[in-house]
């Protein structure tokens, strides 16, 4: 939710801090601070906001020589939990004696017990943070070994952490930790980049180790060394980020949104290449891990995930049951430990996450494991705990994603669906033809996509009808339906209009006593089958004064005389359509943002990776 950055080496950390926190601020920013070794002070800046006031703030209140002076450091972008966005609860915190400084992601879930214990040894809590508890009680622990003090403080602690902490007593080291919230270490020239996300690290080198649960390591300039919490040495292997820095600068778009809509002919292109047989008609997906027979065999699969991933997974949920003859559902992620689920060894469980963090879908993960089901993750980000927990599983390849609102990693996602019942099927129920008529379906995504960003200046004109509404409804039938749900979560997530997706059919079933003259109606009526039905429920909501807004297949005039206004997308096989067919919606909720003058990439209490439940 958070991010962390730490730096120690030749650089002046402040500069390297503040940058690092610039590309962590898609991950929270509602304040942010850092902390610095001057000297053998340690000097602490916090600020309410982004991460510009932090900047500015610590220009006003620091001595221009601190700037130059000062080479090691912890920083931390926050995303609110234990107390408002304010200065006092923004990280760093501090111990006791005011000689050690945290920053910390996750939350730490006795806090309150550990609290009470420390105020009745004396020590005063400043903020209501469960993070300052935790900086106590280092203090508390510390008898002269920094290292030994964190050890012994996480010992003590239930929750999740990814921590970094500073000692004006050890000015040479930064102490990092993780248990369930990711840390990333960056193994420079003569410097070292502590973050919890490689994006705040790729300026500074590609050469990086990924902590494990329950690691510690003790960060100097020029060596880490890594330990379990008793302290026991681990080795963990240096991996090659092979991450390009400028993949999270704008590139001279307005908003990262838009230049992620934009690059997805190309994410696309990197998520299907390779991976299609045209000889066999069927889709090569090694990281699967799975034989013939295990696919022919199995059962059902079980998609789990949040938000926008969750969305994919309804898609893929249709095209696992089309295309590979397997039974299929989705659960969201967060209700899937709680309620016992019923998986087993010839069920497969896909779990879908972009970032690869997110608490509620990790934790799918490990009781779908419990349970010994087949586990398998769609994961972006490259040795994230989700990937690397499941050990199998298919990587989008859609590069980084900075948007809060998620886009190219939805259609990498679809992409990679549909190819996995490709291969699926093709064992199952698909004959060769078959196989290579969907193969050739799935390489000409990237084309299709494209086509639809030429539209961008139409749909920018046609968004500007809708600018001014406080509600919309979207509506779609078969695989279009979970592209309506996106539809409207990204319409709600980033213009704050209130955006209900339906399924067509539902919307008479209560939500059309909403509808008033001029309401929006956004109806996905491609052509495929069920376009008739969703036609009829349009004239429906016509017929009570909705302005609709359809997505048709283009040259469709029946579909087109039915709209107000319409956008089209290519012709094409009905679960490939839903690409398309979202990508002109995320166009569409990204103008209806911004001529509303909304704050597009990082929407109002919203964050990128959601680490906690
Ligand atoms: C957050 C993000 C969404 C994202 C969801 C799941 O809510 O704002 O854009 O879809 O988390 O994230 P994941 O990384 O697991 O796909």
């Amino acid at each position: 939710m958070c991010g962390i950055v730490g730096y120690i080496g030749k650089a002046q950390a402040p500069k390297v801090l503040i940058n690092g926190l610039r590309r962590l601020e898609y991950r929270g920013y509602d304040s942010a601070g850092l902390a610095v070794m001057d000297g053998n002070q340690l000097a602490v800046a916090k600020a309410p906001g982004k991460v510009a006031a932090l900047k500015d703030r610590a220009h006003a209140e620091w001595p221009e020589e601190r700037f130059s002076r000062a080479s090691t450091g912890i920083a931390h972008t926050r995303w609110a939990t234990h107390g408002p966005p304010t200065e006092v609860n923004a990280h760093p915190h501090l111990d006791q004696s005011g000689d050690i400084a945290l920053v910390h992601n996750g939350i730490i879930e006795n806090y309150r017990a550990l609290r009470a214990r420390l105020e009745s040894k004396g020590h005063q809590f400043l903020s209501e943070t469960d993070t300052e508890v935790l900086a106590h009680l280092i203090g508390e622990c510390n008898k002269g070994d920094l290292f030994q003090a964190v050890c012994d403080a996480l010992h003590q602690v239930e929750g999740t952490f990814g921590i970094a902490v500073l000692s004006a007593r050890e000015p040479g080291r930064i102490i990092t930790a993780r248990r369930g919230s990711p840390i990333v270490i960056g193994v420079g020239d003569g410097e070292t980049i502590i973050a919890s996300d490689a994006s705040a690290i790729v300026a500074h080198t590609q050469r990086v180790i990924y902590l494990d649960d329950n690691d510690i390591a003790i960060v100097t300039a020029e060596s880490v060394d890594i330990r379990d919490l008793n302290n026991v040495p681990v080795t963990r292997e240096i991996a090659e980020l092979g991450m390009d820095a400028s993949a999270a600068e704008k590139g001279g778009y307005d908003h990262f949104m838009l230049k992620e809509i934009h690059e997805q002919p190309d994410s696309l292109g990197n998520a299907i290449r390779g991976r299609l047989d045209l000889n066999l008609g069927t889709s090569v997906l090694a990281g699967m891990g799975t034989s013939a027979r295990e696919l022919a065999d199995l059962n059902r699969v079980v998609i789990v995930g949040c938000g926008t991933s969750l969305h994919a997974g309804l898609v893929g949920e249709y095209a696992f049951e089309d295309l590979a003859d397997v039974n299929a559902e989705v659960q969201q992620a967060a209700e899937f430990r709680y309620r016992n689920p019923i998986v087993g060894s010839r069920d497969l469980v896909v779990a879908i996450s972009q970032s690869g963090e997110t608490a509620d879908t990790l934790a799918a993960v490990r009781e779908a494991k419990q349970k010994g089901a087949f586990v398998m993750s769609l994961c972006n980000v490259v040795g994230s705990t989700i990937a690397r927990e499941t050990g199998r599983g298919v990587y989008l390849h859609a590069g980084p994603e900075i948007s809060v609102a998620s886009t190219k990693a939805f259609t990498c996602q679809v992409a990679v669906l549909l190819m996995m019942a490709l291969k699926i099927g093709r064992g199952r129920r698909f004959s060769r033809d078959e196989g290579l008529k969907l193969a050739r379906d799935i390489e000409a995504i990237p084309t299709l996509v494209a086509k639809v960003l030429e539209q961008d200046e139409r749909i920018a004109t046609i968004a500007a009808t809708y600018v001014n509404n406080e509600h919309a409804f979207f509506i779609g039938r078969g695989p279009m339906y979970p592209v309506a749900l996106e539809g409207a979560l990204k319409l709600k997530e980033i213009s704050y209009i209130h955006a209900e997706g339906y399924h067509a059919a539902e919307l008479k079933h209560g939500p059309i006593a909403l509808l008033v003259e001029g309401t929006p109606v956004v109806a996905l009526a491609c052509d495929i089958p069920g376009k008739d039905k969703v036609l009829g429920n349009i004239e429906e909501c016509r017929a009570r004064g909705a302005r609709i807004l359809g997505i048709i297949t283009e040259g469709d005039h029946e579909a087109a005389e039915c709209m107000d206004d319409f956008i089209e997308v290519p012709a094409c096989h009905p679960l490939v359509a839903t690409v398309p067919a979202v990508v002109a919606l995320q166009l569409f909720s990204y103008h209806v943002a911004r001529l509303r003058g909304c704050e597009i990439d990082q929407p109002r209490n919203l964050a990128k990776s959601v680490t906690v439940e």
